[in-house]
């Protein structure tokens, strides 16, 4: 990094995570997940937070609105089409922040312009400004988007970016929205804008990149070289198709090569690591094990001579620390030896604070682990932790559960549950063992609720290694993704459907609870109305 940071050089970091990452197929997150995710990104250093698409839905209102309040530092914004009621309603939804940002788009190509909005470029023109004319009534910080504006024509683009900024546009980005664009070319359109329009020097421009040819980051810092200081990036890269700019890559670049790129930002990048965790846990999302960063293998040397350059000097295969992005030296030193004081010493080192029944609760499950595992690592003892604070407060509780597997079939599976505190047994069939095992749990616990995802991924190595399942259940339009973990696959398997089934019920209750909330008395759920 630049002894002397100078703020000419500053990269602003935009983060789309919660809009243009949930926009993702699959990728939905709670409203508490997504509080969960912005709380993280203002704490790591973020600039702006782009919390939602508030015309969308109520919950994406709802999540921009409350992300709003909470923020402490960074810029919330909201995204608008270039229509009255989304600006509004986008105003609305930012309100309560400190500092809130309308982002508003419209495309610019003559492809959009013909077939998707089916306008005249002056009628585009014209959106432009009554848009972001409207936009500004409600916050002095408004963004104008160029929807594929890689695919529009410069003199037409550059007539739309003065309008804009004449307007009152403060953030001009021009996002290659269909990854179509290379380096060069992303390159020199920046610099084209900024010697052709004459007002450019009033705004900051921005680079807003998808994946589709595997250029995002490339192409947003190829942006940074042509003028932009402003980045519109992902944790994991995640958003539309192949996604957006993955922000621990484009972070990383500017910081481990800035003899080459000599820019900054404010992420703090020790954070990195925890933050692609928690976007790959509450999205169910894998992280590709090879990802550039925050892979699991962007560490690991396999190879005899990789390890004996290592242990010599460690820049000779690593050009930055695990240390600069949060990743801790995995650990073996767990085991069935271990005592009752390494564990919680183990576990506060992890920043896992229990109370003291929860402690002895882990304790028995680790040692239970240990006996069962050669290793025991610190990600086995996370996801086992985890496990115990979701669990202690359930309602419905894996008791036991036998499953007869194979190629004879029938597969079967005899459950028994704790529901309040009373145990229930059934034996259902299915058509493989985890169907026979998620009938069982409906046999029991009757529900509406369609199973969306499930997904298994290994804690760490080896066929002992901890099973992690994820499960996302929908009901009425609305979702819950939930974890358990287990050496037995298929143990954590019903462990993640009753997980998902809990929330679910702890969501209904509190449906409940605001159902009855009359004239401003909240009366109990269990009274009638
Ligand atoms: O990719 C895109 O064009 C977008 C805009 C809405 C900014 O996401
Ligand atoms: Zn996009």
């Amino acid at each position: 990094m630049t002894a002397n940071k100078s703020e000419a050089d500053r990269v602003v970091i935009f983060d789309t995570t919660l809009r243009d990452g949930e926009q993702s197929p699959g990728a939905t997150m709670t409203h508490e997940e997504k509080l969960d995710v912005a709380a993280l990104l203002d704490e790591m250093g973020v600039d702006i937070i782009e919390a939602g698409f508030p015309i969308a839905s109520d919950g994406d209102f709802a999540a921009v609105h409350e992300i709003a309040k909470r923020t402490k530092n960074a810029v919330v914004a909201g995204l608008a089409r270039a229509g009255q009621k989304d600006i509004d309603r986008c105003g609305e939804a930012i309100k309560p922040a400190q500092r809130g940002r309308i982002h508003t788009f419209l495309s610019t190509s003559p492809v959009h312009m013909k077939w998707k909005l089916q306008k005249e470029p002056h009628e585009v023109l014209d959106m432009v400004v009554a848009s972001v004319t409207r936009a500004r009534n409600y916050t002095d910080d408004v963004e104008w988007s160029a929807e594929d504006g890689t695919r529009t024509e410069h003199d037409f683009l550059c007539r739309c970016v003065e309008a804009a900024i004449k307007a009152g546009a403060t953030t001009i980005n021009i996002p290659d929205t269909v990854g179509y664009t290379v380096p060069e070319e992303y390159f020199a359109m920046f610099q084209m804008l900024r010697e052709r329009v004459p007002n450019a020097d009033q705004a900051r421009f921005s680079a807003h990149c998808h994946d589709d040819l595997g250029m995002a980051v490339a192409n947003s810092l190829a942006g940074v070289r042509g003028g932009v200081r402003q980045i519109e990036c992902t944790i994991n890269g995640i958003g539309e198709r192949a996604g957006n700019a993955a922000l621990e890559e484009v972070v990383m670049a500017m910081q481990v090569r800035n003899d080459v790129l000599p820019f900054w930002t404010k992420v703090d990048s020790t954070m990195l690591t925890r933050a692609s965790k928690l976007v790959s846990a509450v999205t169910s999302f894998p992280v590709q094990y090879n990802k550039a960063i925050v892979g699991r293998n962007a560490f690991a040397h396999e190879s005899g001579i990789h390890q004996d350059g290592m242990l010599k000097n460690t820049q000779t295969y690593e050009i930055m620390t695990p240390e600069t992005v949060g990743v801790k030296q995995t650990s073996l030193v767990m085991g069935k030896h271990s005592g009752r004081n390494a564990f919680k010493h183990k576990l506060e080192e992890l920043g896992y604070h229990l109370a003291a029944n929860q402690l002895e609760d882990a304790f028995v499950r680790f040692k239970t682990l240990a006996d069962r595992k050669k290793h025991v690592y610190d990600e086995d003892i996370e996801a086992l932790v985890d496990e115990e604070i979701a669990t202690s407060e359930d309602r419905i509780k894996l008791v036991s559960l036998t499953v007869i597997a194979g190629t004879m079939g029938p597969q079967s599976a005899t459950l028994t549950l704790d529901m309040d505190g009373r145990h229930q047994t059934v034996q259902s069939s299915g058509n493989g063992p985890v169907d026979a095992i998620f009938n069982a749990v409906k046999a029991l616990m009757p529900h509406e609720a369609v199973l969306e995802l499930y997904q298994v991924h290994a804690v760490t190595e080896g066929t002992d290694a901890q099973a992690e399942v994820s499960v996302r259940l929908s009901e009425s339009g609305r979702s819950v993704t939930a974890r358990g973990a287990d050496p037995d696959t298929l143990v954590a398997s019903a462990k993640a459907y009753l997980a998902a089934l809990n929330k679910m019920v702890v969501r209904r209750q509190r449906g409940m609870q605001e159902a009855v909330m009359v004239g401003g008395r909240r009366i109990h759920s269990t009274d009638t109305v």
